[in-house]
């Protein structure tokens, strides 16, 4: 028998949430959505509500010691996480406003540990936070999509999972292609440059002549210039 861990062939991320429906529709939707239905990556949305343990379907309560907002109980959230845990070694991040910034960087990390493992499981915090005791049993990560507070982890744990699955191998059709968005090594870790489709005028406003020439060289290096130029004015902490 091999000692290998098998590991499912199409990666599965796995969102713990309070609000099912809320994030099932989203992961239905634009390029995560025909990502699954391609076959490329899987999802698994789990109701934290469904392992409560009292007929009101009781998930939350007050903090101890006092104090304002409720408290995620740890019993559901770690039952919920071991209910959908294949291996042990699982990446289970919590999404909080305490956790590390998400980036470009964590965004390539976790898309290889879900590579490797075949899984990433992600928890929404709720209310004023979640017991700290179900951290220390189950969540190996805690990441914040930002220095902002939002009602709840939702829409944290959908920000990592686009961000992830518009990077597995094959998802970004041509047209769509993230070779040289914001942020990668196209564009030494700068910004985008500026875009233009049809017409060439619009309002009194002309396309630039460079694009419209044909010639893919200077198009190329124009656009360059201008994703450099962009960075400078706009994000010079991104620059070298
Ligand atoms: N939950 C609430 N606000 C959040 C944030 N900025 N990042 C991650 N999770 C959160």
């Amino acid at each position: 028998m091999s000692s290998e861990v098998e590991r499912d062939v199409v990666p599965c991320i796995k969102i713990l949430t309070l609000f099912p429906d809320m994030v099932r529709t989203v992961l239905e939707t634009s390029i995560p959505g025909r990502a699954a239905r391609q076959g490329q990556v899987r999802y698994e949305v789990v109701d934290i509500r469904d392992f409560s343990v009292d007929k009101h379907r009781t998930v939350d309560d007050t903090a101890y010691g006092g104090g304002a907002g409720m408290i995620m109980m740890a019993q559901p959230v770690v039952e919920a996480v071991e209910s959908v845990r294949q291996h042990d070694d699982a990446t289970v991040i919590l999404t909080t406003p305490q956790g590390e910034t998400f980036d470009e960087a964590l965004t390539l990390e976790l898309l290889d540990d879900l590579r490797q493992k075949g899984e990433l499981i992600l928890v929404c915090g709720h209310y004023k936070g979640i017991d700290e005791r179900a951290i220390e049993l189950v969540v190996n990560r805690e990441v914040s999509i930002g220095d902002y507070v939002l009602s709840g982890g939702e829409l944290p744990a959908l920000v990592i999972a686009d961000a992830l699955v518009r990077r597995i191998e094959g998802v970004l059709h041509n047209e769509d292609s993230a070779n040289n968005d914001s942020f990668t090594a196209v564009r030494d870790g700068g910004l985008d440059c500026q875009w233009y489709t049809k017409p060439p005028e619009y309002r009194g406003l002309s396309v630039p002549e460079v694009l419209l020439s044909g010639h893919h060289a200077n198009i190329e290096k124009w656009r360059a210039d201008q994703a450099r130029r962009r960075t400078e004015e706009r994000r010079p902490d991104l620059q070298d």
